[in-house]
């Protein structure tokens, strides 16, 4: 059995995920979040889906989500984002659980080029330097990361992406898919050794461009 623990188990992203996890018999899953109305209690498989409540910048809280996890996957958001990052290394060097998948996004390393990564950085603003101080948590802890750091996300049902790898390697393309990020991170569930101490950016090929094509 591979326990996989999912910070920010309402997120768009981590419902999707979750559903590629269950794919795997092997797997079980502890869906760590604030809000669990959020999530459709009737689609759980409840022999392998655990629920535990809680806000993820409180160790209390967030320490019986982490123990005895194989790989923790944070999907998780909001202007105290440096404080969760912060709260979940702590939690995870006291759980002695190594393995950690960050969502954070394009632009924190200021590594988007030309007219897009200006509109980004006017767009995102402070944003940026936030989800900036959160990553530099995970990278500067001892854990086995990978940082992802996904373009403009979209809804649409495809999985369709590339990577730049490296935080001051040219972000390329503008979008992807937030089922292209799901199964990026379902393909680092199943092989737990690929892409450590990695920071990837994720986007649809061929999507350069100023904006993201519906702005
Ligand atoms: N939109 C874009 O184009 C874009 C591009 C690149 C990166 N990103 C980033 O990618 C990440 C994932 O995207 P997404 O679409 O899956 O985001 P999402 O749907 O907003 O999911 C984020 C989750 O974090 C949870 N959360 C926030 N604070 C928490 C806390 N203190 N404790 C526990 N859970 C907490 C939220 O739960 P609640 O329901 O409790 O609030 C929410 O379910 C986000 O950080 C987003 O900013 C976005």
């Amino acid at each position: 059995m591979t326990k996989i623990t999912v910070l920010g188990a309402s997120g768009q992203i981590a419902q999707l995920a979750e559903k590629l996890f269950l794919k795997d018999n092997n797997n079980e899953l502890v869906l760590f979040l604030r809000h669990p109305q959020k999530l459709n209690q009737s689609e759980l498989d409840k022999r392998r889906e655990k629920i535990i409540v809680g806000d993820a910048s409180k160790l209390a809280e967030l320490l019986p989500a982490i123990q005895g996890a194989d790989i923790v996957y944070a999907n998780l958001a909001g202007s105290n984002i440096e404080d969760q990052a912060k709260t979940v290394v702590k939690a995870m060097d006291e759980a002695g659980v190594k393995r950690l998948i960050w969502i954070s996004s394009l632009g924190v390393y200021d590594e988007v080029p030309g007219k897009f990564g200006e509109w980004n950085k006017n767009i995102l603003g402070s944003y940026l330097t936030t989800y900036r101080a959160a990553a530099d948590q995970v990278t500067t802890s001892n854990l086995d990361y990978t940082i992802i750091r996904p373009a403009w996300l979209t809804n649409k049902d495809e999985v369709d992406y590339e990577m730049t790898k490296g935080a001051n390697t040219p972000f390329k393309g503008t979008e992807v898919s937030r089922l292209s990020v799901a199964s990026y991170v379902n393909d680092l569930v199943e092989n737990p050794s690929k892409d450590i101490q990695a920071n990837v950016g994720l986007n649809k090929p061929n999507t350069d461009g100023d904006k993201p094509a519906w702005y």
